[in-house]
Protein backbone atom coordinates (compact mmCIF):
# COMPACT_ATOMS: atom_id res chain seq x y z
CA UNK A 1 0.00 0.00 0.00
CA UNK A 2 1.08 3.75 -0.82
CA UNK A 3 1.11 6.17 1.69
CA UNK A 4 1.70 10.40 1.04
CA UNK A 5 4.43 12.55 2.22
CA UNK A 6 3.97 15.87 2.68
CA UNK A 7 6.32 18.79 3.51
CA UNK A 8 4.35 21.15 4.73
CA UNK A 9 4.16 24.72 5.53
CA UNK A 10 4.81 25.95 2.38
CA UNK A 11 2.16 29.09 0.38
CA UNK A 12 1.07 26.97 -2.71
CA UNK A 13 1.02 29.19 -5.95
CA UNK A 14 0.59 29.06 -9.53
CA UNK A 15 -2.32 27.48 -11.69
CA UNK A 16 -4.38 23.87 -11.53
CA UNK A 17 -6.59 22.44 -14.28
CA UNK A 18 -9.64 21.16 -12.66
CA UNK A 19 -10.78 17.63 -14.53
CA UNK A 20 -14.27 15.73 -14.99
CA UNK A 21 -16.72 15.44 -11.77
CA UNK A 22 -16.49 12.30 -10.63
CA UNK A 23 -19.92 12.06 -9.20
CA UNK A 24 -21.05 13.39 -12.65
CA UNK A 25 -18.98 10.47 -15.19
CA UNK A 26 -20.67 7.94 -13.12
CA UNK A 27 -24.25 8.59 -13.47
CA UNK A 28 -23.84 9.71 -17.19
CA UNK A 29 -21.91 6.13 -17.62
CA UNK A 30 -25.10 4.16 -16.61
CA UNK A 31 -27.15 6.43 -18.98
CA UNK A 32 -25.48 4.82 -21.68
CA UNK A 33 -27.17 1.44 -20.75
CA UNK A 34 -30.47 3.35 -22.18
CA UNK A 35 -29.62 2.92 -25.60
CA UNK A 36 -27.62 0.26 -27.87
CA UNK A 37 -24.74 2.09 -29.35
CA UNK A 38 -21.42 3.44 -29.24
CA UNK A 39 -21.57 6.65 -26.73
CA UNK A 40 -18.81 9.14 -26.09
CA UNK A 41 -17.93 10.75 -22.62
CA UNK A 42 -15.96 13.55 -22.91
CA UNK A 43 -13.58 15.37 -20.28
CA UNK A 44 -13.89 12.31 -18.54
CA UNK A 45 -11.97 12.24 -15.24
CA UNK A 46 -9.39 9.08 -14.98
CA UNK A 47 -9.81 7.69 -10.81
CA UNK A 48 -10.35 4.49 -9.50
CA UNK A 49 -14.02 5.06 -9.49
CA UNK A 50 -14.56 5.43 -12.63
CA UNK A 51 -12.07 2.97 -13.63
CA UNK A 52 -13.91 -0.07 -11.22
CA UNK A 53 -17.25 1.35 -12.97
CA UNK A 54 -16.40 0.65 -16.49
CA UNK A 55 -15.62 -2.90 -14.70
CA UNK A 56 -19.18 -3.10 -13.57
CA UNK A 57 -20.36 -1.60 -17.31
CA UNK A 58 -18.00 -4.64 -18.83
CA UNK A 59 -19.62 -6.97 -16.52
CA UNK A 60 -22.90 -6.69 -18.59
CA UNK A 61 -21.07 -6.87 -21.86
CA UNK A 62 -20.40 -3.76 -22.55
CA UNK A 63 -17.36 -2.96 -24.74
CA UNK A 64 -15.35 0.21 -23.98
CA UNK A 65 -12.34 2.14 -25.39
CA UNK A 66 -10.54 5.04 -23.26
CA UNK A 67 -8.51 7.73 -25.98
CA UNK A 68 -7.06 10.81 -24.07
CA UNK A 69 -10.18 11.82 -22.28
CA UNK A 70 -12.58 10.34 -24.23
CA UNK A 71 -14.56 8.01 -23.26
CA UNK A 72 -16.21 4.88 -25.79
CA UNK A 73 -18.89 2.80 -24.43
CA UNK A 74 -20.70 0.23 -26.66
CA UNK A 75 -23.56 -0.71 -24.85
CA UNK A 76 -24.99 -3.02 -28.33
CA UNK A 77 -24.72 -6.38 -27.01
CA UNK A 78 -25.30 -7.09 -23.02
CA UNK A 79 -25.75 -10.17 -22.13
CA UNK A 80 -26.17 -9.63 -18.09
CA UNK A 81 -27.91 -7.86 -15.53
CA UNK A 82 -26.35 -8.36 -12.36
CA UNK A 83 -24.33 -5.59 -10.70
CA UNK A 84 -22.22 -8.37 -7.89
CA UNK A 85 -21.60 -7.49 -4.15
CA UNK A 86 -17.45 -7.39 -4.98
CA UNK A 87 -18.05 -4.01 -7.23
CA UNK A 88 -21.00 -2.79 -5.78
CA UNK A 89 -19.58 -3.00 -2.03
CA UNK A 90 -16.32 -0.49 -3.24
CA UNK A 91 -18.08 1.90 -4.60
CA UNK A 92 -21.87 2.85 -3.94
CA UNK A 93 -22.70 4.57 -6.82
CA UNK A 94 -22.80 0.92 -8.84
CA UNK A 95 -26.25 1.34 -7.59
CA UNK A 96 -27.45 4.03 -10.73
CA UNK A 97 -27.03 0.85 -12.86
CA UNK A 98 -30.52 -0.33 -11.35
CA UNK A 99 -33.22 2.56 -13.16
CA UNK A 100 -31.39 2.17 -16.75
CA UNK A 101 -31.26 -1.38 -16.68
CA UNK A 102 -35.18 -1.59 -15.44
CA UNK A 103 -35.75 0.83 -18.26
CA UNK A 104 -33.94 -1.03 -20.88
CA UNK A 105 -34.70 -4.75 -20.05
CA UNK A 106 -37.20 -5.04 -17.25
CA UNK A 107 -34.97 -6.77 -15.17
CA UNK A 108 -32.04 -6.07 -12.86
CA UNK A 109 -30.09 -7.68 -9.95
CA UNK A 110 -28.31 -4.87 -7.95
CA UNK A 111 -26.22 -5.96 -4.48
CA UNK A 112 -27.32 -3.73 -1.65
CA UNK A 113 -24.58 -1.71 -0.72
CA UNK A 114 -24.22 -1.71 2.92
CA UNK A 115 -23.17 0.86 5.12
CA UNK A 116 -19.93 2.94 4.61
CA UNK A 117 -17.63 5.01 6.43
CA UNK A 118 -19.81 8.41 6.36
CA UNK A 119 -23.10 6.83 7.13
CA UNK A 120 -25.83 4.32 6.74
CA UNK A 121 -26.98 5.11 3.31
CA UNK A 122 -29.93 3.66 2.46
CA UNK A 123 -31.47 3.08 -0.59
CA UNK A 124 -35.04 2.69 0.33
CA UNK A 125 -35.92 5.68 -1.94
CA UNK A 126 -34.43 4.02 -5.13
CA UNK A 127 -36.35 1.62 -4.71
CA UNK A 128 -39.80 3.45 -3.39
CA UNK A 129 -39.13 5.04 -6.68
CA UNK A 130 -39.31 1.97 -8.65
CA UNK A 131 -42.43 0.72 -7.23
CA UNK A 132 -43.98 3.74 -8.19
CA UNK A 133 -43.07 2.95 -11.88
CA UNK A 134 -44.81 -0.24 -11.38
CA UNK A 135 -41.59 -2.27 -10.93
CA UNK A 136 -41.68 -5.03 -8.27
CA UNK A 137 -38.72 -5.12 -5.97
CA UNK A 138 -37.26 -8.02 -3.80
CA UNK A 139 -34.39 -8.31 -1.66
CA UNK A 140 -33.29 -11.67 -1.40
CA UNK A 141 -29.53 -12.80 -0.32
CA UNK A 142 -28.49 -9.13 -0.22
CA UNK A 143 -29.28 -8.21 -3.81
CA UNK A 144 -32.26 -6.36 -4.98
CA UNK A 145 -34.14 -8.06 -7.06
CA UNK A 146 -36.38 -6.02 -9.60
CA UNK A 147 -38.42 -6.93 -12.32
CA UNK A 148 -41.75 -5.84 -14.65
CA UNK A 149 -43.35 -7.13 -17.53
CA UNK A 150 -43.44 -4.17 -20.49
CA UNK A 151 -42.70 -0.71 -20.17
CA UNK A 152 -42.36 0.78 -16.52
CA UNK A 153 -45.22 3.46 -15.88
CA UNK A 154 -45.21 7.39 -15.87
CA UNK A 155 -46.11 7.90 -11.49
CA UNK A 156 -45.59 10.73 -9.21
CA UNK A 157 -42.60 10.44 -7.20
CA UNK A 158 -41.95 12.40 -3.93
CA UNK A 159 -38.69 12.56 -2.50
CA UNK A 160 -38.37 12.90 1.33
CA UNK A 161 -35.28 14.44 1.57
CA UNK A 162 -33.84 14.93 -2.12
CA UNK A 163 -31.20 12.01 -2.91
CA UNK A 164 -28.96 12.96 -5.42
CA UNK A 165 -28.30 9.31 -6.92
CA UNK A 166 -31.89 8.75 -6.11
CA UNK A 167 -32.97 11.17 -8.56
CA UNK A 168 -30.39 10.50 -10.81
CA UNK A 169 -31.57 6.72 -10.90
CA UNK A 170 -35.47 7.70 -11.10
CA UNK A 171 -34.74 10.07 -14.15
CA UNK A 172 -32.95 7.29 -15.71
CA UNK A 173 -35.73 4.97 -15.34
CA UNK A 174 -38.40 7.27 -15.98
CA UNK A 175 -37.36 8.53 -19.56
CA UNK A 176 -38.33 5.18 -21.38
CA UNK A 177 -41.74 4.49 -19.43
CA UNK A 178 -44.92 4.89 -20.74
CA UNK A 179 -47.00 8.36 -19.78
CA UNK A 180 -45.13 10.84 -18.05
CA UNK A 181 -43.18 10.74 -14.91
CA UNK A 182 -43.40 13.85 -12.09
CA UNK A 183 -40.40 14.05 -9.43
CA UNK A 184 -40.88 16.14 -6.44
CA UNK A 185 -38.38 17.82 -4.30
CA UNK A 186 -36.28 16.13 -6.43
CA UNK A 187 -32.37 17.16 -5.95
CA UNK A 188 -30.91 19.80 -8.11
CA UNK A 189 -26.81 19.30 -7.52
CA UNK A 190 -25.30 20.12 -11.21
CA UNK A 191 -24.11 16.69 -11.77
CA UNK A 192 -28.27 15.91 -12.11
CA UNK A 193 -28.09 19.13 -15.01
CA UNK A 194 -25.41 17.28 -16.75
CA UNK A 195 -27.69 14.22 -16.75
CA UNK A 196 -30.62 15.81 -17.96
CA UNK A 197 -28.51 17.21 -20.94
CA UNK A 198 -27.28 14.08 -21.82
CA UNK A 199 -30.56 12.59 -21.57
CA UNK A 200 -32.52 14.89 -23.62
CA UNK A 201 -29.40 14.80 -25.97
CA UNK A 202 -30.63 11.82 -26.62
CA UNK A 203 -33.69 12.03 -27.05
CA UNK A 204 -35.73 12.22 -23.91
CA UNK A 205 -37.80 15.03 -22.91
CA UNK A 206 -37.00 15.70 -19.52
CA UNK A 207 -38.46 19.62 -17.93
CA UNK A 208 -37.72 21.36 -15.14
CA UNK A 209 -33.58 21.40 -15.03
CA UNK A 210 -32.08 22.97 -12.29
CA UNK A 211 -35.46 23.09 -10.44
CA UNK A 212 -36.78 20.35 -7.87
CA UNK A 213 -39.57 19.51 -9.78
CA UNK A 214 -39.17 17.32 -12.69
CA UNK A 215 -41.32 16.27 -15.46
CA UNK A 216 -40.28 13.44 -17.64
CA UNK A 217 -42.61 12.69 -20.62
CA UNK A 218 -41.49 8.91 -21.12
CA UNK A 219 -40.46 8.42 -25.09
CA UNK A 220 -40.07 5.14 -27.26
CA UNK A 221 -36.33 4.72 -27.83
CA UNK A 222 -33.07 6.51 -27.13
CA UNK A 223 -30.24 6.90 -29.63
CA UNK A 224 -26.10 7.33 -28.43
CA UNK A 225 -24.80 10.12 -26.48
CA UNK A 226 -21.85 12.29 -27.12
CA UNK A 227 -21.23 14.74 -24.69
CA UNK A 228 -19.24 16.24 -21.79
CA UNK A 229 -18.83 15.92 -17.86
CA UNK A 230 -18.73 19.00 -15.94
CA UNK A 231 -15.58 20.45 -14.05
CA UNK A 232 -15.54 18.82 -11.03
CA UNK A 233 -16.84 21.18 -8.20
CA UNK A 234 -15.36 19.33 -5.21
CA UNK A 235 -12.03 18.90 -6.71
CA UNK A 236 -12.69 23.22 -7.29
CA UNK A 237 -13.50 23.75 -3.95
CA UNK A 238 -10.48 21.36 -2.68
CA UNK A 239 -7.59 23.52 -4.49
CA UNK A 240 -9.16 26.61 -3.56
CA UNK A 241 -9.30 25.71 -0.21
CA UNK A 242 -5.98 24.45 0.13
CA UNK A 243 -4.27 27.27 -1.61
CA UNK A 244 -6.47 29.00 0.85
CA UNK A 245 -5.13 27.42 4.12
CA UNK A 246 -1.32 27.82 2.77
CA UNK A 247 -1.70 31.69 2.42
CA UNK A 248 -0.77 31.27 -1.18
CA UNK A 249 -2.44 32.58 -4.23
CA UNK A 250 -3.29 31.18 -7.22
CA UNK A 251 -5.55 30.29 -10.12
CA UNK A 252 -8.04 27.32 -10.64
CA UNK A 253 -8.77 26.84 -14.45
CA UNK A 254 -11.42 24.83 -16.51
CA UNK A 255 -13.81 25.19 -13.75
CA UNK A 256 -17.54 26.28 -13.03
CA UNK A 257 -17.54 29.10 -10.28
CA UNK A 258 -21.75 28.99 -11.28
CA UNK A 259 -21.51 25.91 -9.75
CA UNK A 260 -19.94 26.64 -6.20
CA UNK A 261 -22.33 29.88 -4.95
CA UNK A 262 -21.91 28.54 -1.09
CA UNK A 263 -18.45 27.94 -0.83
CA UNK A 264 -17.09 30.98 -2.70
CA UNK A 265 -19.17 32.87 -0.10
CA UNK A 266 -17.50 31.05 2.56
CA UNK A 267 -14.25 31.82 1.23
CA UNK A 268 -15.22 35.60 0.87
CA UNK A 269 -16.22 35.74 4.35
CA UNK A 270 -12.89 34.17 5.73
CA UNK A 271 -11.11 37.22 4.66
CA UNK A 272 -10.18 36.09 0.92
CA UNK A 273 -9.92 37.70 -2.15
CA UNK A 274 -12.14 35.68 -4.86
CA UNK A 275 -11.80 36.52 -8.69
CA UNK A 276 -14.25 34.43 -11.15
CA UNK A 277 -14.97 34.64 -14.72
CA UNK A 278 -16.73 31.82 -16.45
CA UNK A 279 -14.49 29.45 -16.18
CA UNK A 280 -11.46 30.46 -13.88
CA UNK A 281 -11.37 31.12 -9.90
CA UNK A 282 -8.46 33.20 -8.49
CA UNK A 283 -8.12 33.18 -4.35
CA UNK A 284 -5.60 35.09 -2.42
CA UNK A 285 -5.30 37.06 0.82
CA UNK A 286 -4.83 41.03 0.79
CA UNK A 287 -1.86 42.47 1.68
CA UNK A 288 -1.57 43.56 5.49
CA UNK A 289 0.82 46.14 6.76
CA UNK A 290 1.56 43.28 9.49
CA UNK A 291 2.16 40.89 6.86
CA UNK A 292 -0.19 38.34 8.74
CA UNK A 293 -3.21 36.26 7.93
CA UNK A 294 -6.03 36.21 9.88
CA UNK A 295 -8.77 33.75 8.96
CA UNK A 296 -11.83 34.85 10.14
CA UNK A 297 -14.42 33.11 11.60
CA UNK A 298 -17.03 30.88 9.80
CA UNK A 299 -19.98 28.45 10.55
CA UNK A 300 -21.01 26.13 7.87
CA UNK A 301 -24.27 23.91 7.52
CA UNK A 302 -24.44 21.56 4.57
CA UNK A 303 -27.26 21.18 2.37
CA UNK A 304 -28.19 20.20 -0.60
CA UNK A 305 -26.89 22.00 -3.53
CA UNK A 306 -27.23 25.21 -3.60
CA UNK A 307 -26.53 25.30 -0.25
CA UNK A 308 -23.09 24.06 1.28
CA UNK A 309 -22.06 20.74 -0.27
CA UNK A 310 -21.20 17.66 2.33
CA UNK A 311 -18.10 16.87 0.21
CA UNK A 312 -16.59 19.71 0.84
CA UNK A 313 -16.99 20.19 4.75
CA UNK A 314 -13.61 17.79 5.97
CA UNK A 315 -12.06 20.54 4.15
CA UNK A 316 -13.23 23.40 5.20
CA UNK A 317 -12.78 22.17 8.64
CA UNK A 318 -8.74 22.02 7.81
CA UNK A 319 -9.31 25.88 7.32
CA UNK A 320 -11.06 26.62 10.48
CA UNK A 321 -8.38 24.60 12.86
CA UNK A 322 -6.32 27.71 11.61
CA UNK A 323 -8.99 30.38 12.31
CA UNK A 324 -8.26 32.82 15.06
CA UNK A 325 -11.51 32.03 16.46
CA UNK A 326 -14.17 29.40 17.20
CA UNK A 327 -16.08 27.99 14.01
CA UNK A 328 -19.34 25.43 13.80
CA UNK A 329 -20.14 23.20 11.26
CA UNK A 330 -23.50 21.49 11.15
CA UNK A 331 -23.33 18.15 9.33
CA UNK A 332 -27.48 17.77 8.52
CA UNK A 333 -26.80 15.43 5.17
CA UNK A 334 -24.69 12.33 6.74
CA UNK A 335 -24.46 10.98 10.21
CA UNK A 336 -21.02 9.72 10.45
CA UNK A 337 -19.33 12.94 8.40
CA UNK A 338 -16.31 13.44 11.24
CA UNK A 339 -13.95 10.59 11.04
CA UNK A 340 -11.24 13.31 10.09
CA UNK A 341 -11.49 14.68 13.41
CA UNK A 342 -9.53 12.22 15.16
CA UNK A 343 -6.98 12.43 12.27
CA UNK A 344 -6.73 16.58 12.79
CA UNK A 345 -6.28 16.08 16.75
CA UNK A 346 -3.03 14.39 16.03
CA UNK A 347 -2.00 17.25 13.77
CA UNK A 348 -3.18 19.93 17.00
CA UNK A 349 -6.55 20.73 15.99
CA UNK A 350 -9.17 21.59 18.79
CA UNK A 351 -12.23 20.24 17.74
CA UNK A 352 -15.40 19.21 19.59
CA UNK A 353 -18.04 17.29 17.85
CA UNK A 354 -21.31 16.81 19.37
CA UNK A 355 -23.49 14.75 17.25
CA UNK A 356 -24.34 17.01 13.59
CA UNK A 357 -22.35 19.41 15.37
CA UNK A 358 -18.31 20.53 15.20
CA UNK A 359 -16.88 22.98 17.19
CA UNK A 360 -13.26 24.21 15.84
CA UNK A 361 -11.48 26.06 18.47
CA UNK A 362 -8.80 27.65 15.72
CA UNK A 363 -5.50 27.58 16.74
CA UNK A 364 -4.38 30.69 14.52
CA UNK A 365 -2.05 30.00 10.98
CA UNK A 366 0.70 28.08 13.06
CA UNK A 367 -1.27 26.15 15.36
CA UNK A 368 -1.28 22.57 12.79
CA UNK A 369 2.15 20.36 13.23
CA UNK A 370 2.46 17.21 10.85
CA UNK A 371 1.84 14.00 12.09
CA UNK A 372 1.44 10.28 10.76
CA UNK A 373 -2.37 10.24 10.01
CA UNK A 374 -4.73 7.42 8.19
CA UNK A 375 -7.20 8.34 5.26
CA UNK A 376 -10.63 6.99 6.17
CA UNK A 377 -12.89 8.02 3.38
CA UNK A 378 -12.35 10.20 0.11
CA UNK A 379 -13.20 13.49 1.27
CA UNK A 380 -11.90 12.91 4.83
CA UNK A 381 -8.76 12.34 2.94
CA UNK A 382 -8.07 15.77 0.97
CA UNK A 383 -8.67 17.34 4.32
CA UNK A 384 -5.75 16.22 5.59
CA UNK A 385 -4.03 16.77 2.60
CA UNK A 386 -5.18 20.11 3.04
CA UNK A 387 -3.99 19.66 7.02
CA UNK A 388 -0.43 18.74 5.79
CA UNK A 389 -0.19 21.16 3.46
CA UNK A 390 -1.03 23.90 5.80
CA UNK A 391 1.08 22.69 8.66
CA UNK A 392 4.44 22.71 9.80
CA UNK A 393 6.54 19.71 9.16
CA UNK A 394 6.04 16.96 7.64
CA UNK A 395 2.60 14.82 7.20
CA UNK A 396 2.34 10.84 6.39
CA UNK A 397 -1.02 9.86 5.13
CA UNK A 398 -2.10 6.07 5.14
CA UNK A 399 -4.21 4.64 3.04
CA UNK A 400 -4.13 6.74 0.07
CA UNK A 401 -6.40 4.79 -2.21
CA UNK A 402 -9.26 6.43 -0.76
CA UNK A 403 -7.55 9.81 -2.82
CA UNK A 404 -7.40 8.40 -5.76
CA UNK A 405 -10.70 7.48 -5.54
CA UNK A 406 -11.92 10.63 -6.66
CA UNK A 407 -8.44 12.71 -7.25
CA UNK A 408 -6.91 12.78 -10.81
CA UNK A 409 -3.36 13.35 -10.68
CA UNK A 410 -3.13 14.75 -7.23
CA UNK A 411 0.43 14.44 -6.28
CA UNK A 412 1.13 15.86 -10.20
CA UNK A 413 -1.18 19.08 -9.86
CA UNK A 414 -0.09 20.09 -6.15
CA UNK A 415 3.62 20.13 -6.93
CA UNK A 416 2.35 22.24 -9.90
CA UNK A 417 1.57 24.23 -7.17
CA UNK A 418 4.87 24.21 -5.13
CA UNK A 419 3.99 21.59 -2.78
CA UNK A 420 6.45 19.46 -1.99
CA UNK A 421 4.50 15.83 -1.56
CA UNK A 422 5.44 12.44 -3.20
CA UNK A 423 3.96 8.65 -2.75
CA UNK A 424 5.78 6.35 -0.93
CA UNK A 425 5.72 2.65 -0.11
CA UNK A 426 4.04 1.57 3.14
N1 LIG B 1 -31.04 8.90 1.72
C1 LIG B 1 -31.99 8.05 2.24
N2 LIG B 1 -32.51 7.08 1.41
C2 LIG B 1 -32.11 6.94 0.13
C3 LIG B 1 -31.13 7.81 -0.40
C4 LIG B 1 -30.61 8.79 0.44
O1 LIG B 1 -32.37 8.16 3.40
O2 LIG B 1 -32.62 6.04 -0.55
C5 LIG B 1 -30.47 9.96 2.58
C6 LIG B 1 -28.97 9.77 2.82
O3 LIG B 1 -28.71 8.89 3.87
C7 LIG B 1 -28.53 11.18 3.09
C8 LIG B 1 -29.42 12.01 2.17
O4 LIG B 1 -30.53 11.18 1.86
O5 LIG B 1 -28.80 11.54 4.41
C9 LIG B 1 -28.79 12.48 0.89
O6 LIG B 1 -28.06 11.42 0.28
P1 LIG B 1 -27.92 11.27 -1.31
O7 LIG B 1 -28.81 10.17 -1.75
O8 LIG B 1 -28.11 12.61 -1.94
O9 LIG B 1 -26.42 10.81 -1.45
P2 LIG B 1 -25.87 9.88 -2.60
O10 LIG B 1 -26.66 10.10 -3.82
O11 LIG B 1 -25.69 8.49 -2.10
C10 LIG B 1 -24.20 11.62 -3.62
C11 LIG B 1 -22.73 11.69 -3.90
C12 LIG B 1 -21.98 11.81 -2.59
C13 LIG B 1 -22.46 13.08 -1.88
C14 LIG B 1 -23.98 13.03 -1.69
C15 LIG B 1 -24.56 14.29 -1.09
C16 LIG B 1 -22.50 10.45 -5.96
C17 LIG B 1 -22.00 9.24 -6.66
N3 LIG B 1 -22.32 10.49 -4.63
O12 LIG B 1 -24.41 10.47 -2.82
O13 LIG B 1 -20.60 11.95 -2.92
O14 LIG B 1 -21.84 13.19 -0.63
O15 LIG B 1 -24.62 12.80 -2.96
O16 LIG B 1 -24.27 15.38 -1.88
O17 LIG B 1 -23.02 11.36 -6.59
C18 LIG B 1 -18.25 11.76 -2.59
O18 LIG B 1 -18.09 12.08 -3.78
O19 LIG B 1 -17.31 11.71 -1.77
C19 LIG B 1 -19.60 11.44 -2.11
C20 LIG B 1 -19.81 10.75 -1.00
Amino acid sequence: MEKLIIEGGKPLYGEVKISGAKNAALPLMAATLLAPGRHFLRNMPNLRDTRTFVRLMENFGVKSERTGDVLMLDTTHLDHTEAPYDLVKTMRASVLVLGPLMARFGRAKVSLPGGCAIGARPINFHIMGLERLGVTCTLEGGYVDARIDGPLRGNVIYFDVPSVTGTENLLMAAVLAEGTTVLKNAAREPEIGNLIDMLNGMGARIEGKDTDRLTIHGVKNLIPADCSIIPDRIETGTYLIAIAATGGTGTVTNCNPAHLPSLLEKLRAVGLIITETETTIAVGWPERADKRRVIGNVDIKTMPYPGYPTDLQAQFMALMTLSSDTCVINETIFENRFMHVAELHRMGARIRVDGHFAVVTGGGIDGMKGAPVMATDLRASSSLVIAGLAASGRTEISRIYHLERGYEDLVDKLTGLGAKVWKEQE
